[in-house]
């Protein structure tokens, strides 16, 4: 007989598990998508079309024609609206189908009262931003609280776009645990990491290490003398995104959109407070910030962060050929992270079982 989830082990659920759509997630760059231009992104198996009209406004509606299920991200953008390429079927931004203009539709007096699903959208920091789940919920949840964007003088960066073929809580995992520092040994970004604490508040989970910088090439270029000899760590899954602070000036956020049980699309963002001229130890006037910022995700994070998407995508096919193995896990946190993408999935998906439980 096979187990029910709830018996499986929690290591198997958690791989398992979806997100919960009552959050905004980051779906698309703004820039990726101009005026006129339709895109498919996908929420937890759900295809959605996204769509900008020529005055710039965005919606996002279910990615099928109600007509023939044809994918309407596969069609174009007219008069504010969404054409699908088969039979020419128009929808609005609301899902509702607007026009049929082919000669068994343009006669009649009333259309098919269709309604597509659509989806709540926003821009933020150079993020479209999509509600999955309850719309009546979007107004009262709030994007994260990132300080650093949200000054009169927002840290300028340069979002790193990526897909890792792994399960969103593997991620989680892998950028919450500085316990795989070996994988990075040879780049070595932190000396001797040494978890220190961690403690779980509300949807949050910090964790906190004991860690200095490496005194690599890139450190001594930019970094101020002071910012190089922080010593302590924050990490947090603060449902359902990631992030670290290093003392207030090396800030990361990792904003994931699970696209399906081994696929995720990951969007990070690195806020680097001071950057220094080096040898003489001067502030980086702001022209120059920019191309820094940009050369060091190129020539460092970018390659950093390729090690850990091999790693992952070997782990996730490890996880599927043994899927019901042990999991031998040293980290004290790690469970928790699992405990709390489980709960959320519970909420979301059974809501009245998880208030029952
Ligand atoms: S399938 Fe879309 S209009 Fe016919
Ligand atoms: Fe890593």
């Amino acid at each position: 007989m096979n187990a029910t989830p709830q018996e499986m082990p929690r290591r198997r659920q958690a791989r398992t598990a979806g997100p919960s759509g009552n959050y905004w997630y980051a779906v698309e760059l703004e820039r990726n998508l101009k005026p006129g231009e339709v895109r498919k992104v996908r929420f937890w198996k759900q295809d959605i079309a996204l769509y900008r009209t020529a005055d710039g406004s965005l919606h996002a509606v279910e990615d099928r024609c109600a007509h023939r299920q044809l994918a309407l991200s596969k069609g174009f953008v007219e008069d504010g609206n969404l054409v699908c390429s088969y039979h020419g079927w128009k929808f609005d931004g609301c899902g509702r189908c607007v026009e049929i203009s082919h000669e068994l539709g343009s006669g009649r007096s009333q259309l098919p009262k269709i309604r597509l699903r659509h989806y709540p959208v926003q821009v933020r920091w150079g993020f479209i931003w999509l509600f999955p789940g309850d719309p009546e919920l979007a107004d009262s949840v709030s994007l994260p609280h990132i300080p650093q964007l949200e000054c009169a003088e927002p840290w300028p960066f340069f979002p790193i776009d990526v897909t890792i073929k792994a399960h969103f809580s593997m991620i989680v995992e892998n950028v919450c645990d500085f316990n795989h520092e070996y994988l990075h040994r040879h780049k070595r970004p932190f000396v001797k990491p040494t978890l220190r604490d961690w403690k779980r508040e509300g949807d949050a989970i910090r964790v906190y290490y004991d860690t200095r910088f490496n005194e690599g090439a890139v450190a001594k270029l930019f970094m101020e003398k002071g910012a190089r000899d922080l010593k302590d760590i924050e990490i947090w899954y603060d449902y359902p995104y990631q992030g670290s602070d290093i003392g207030g000036k090396y800030i990361h956020w990792l904003f994931m959109l699970p696209e399906d049980e081994r696929t995720t699309r990951c969007f990070f963002v690195f806020l680097f407070g001071p950057i220094h001229i080096p040898l003489v130890n001067w502030k980086m006037p702001e022209v120059l910030r920019k191309p820094i910022l940009w050369i060091t995700n190129k020539a460092y994070i970018e390659p950093l962060l390729a090690e850990d998407q091999w790693a992952l995508e070997l782990e996730q096919e490890g996880f599927e050929r043994h899927p019901d193995s042990a999991q031998i896990e040293l980290n004290p946190a790690i469970r928790h992270f699992q405990k709390l993408t489980l709960e959320k999935w519970e909420e979301y998906s059974n809501p009245l079982a998880a208030e029952a439980g």
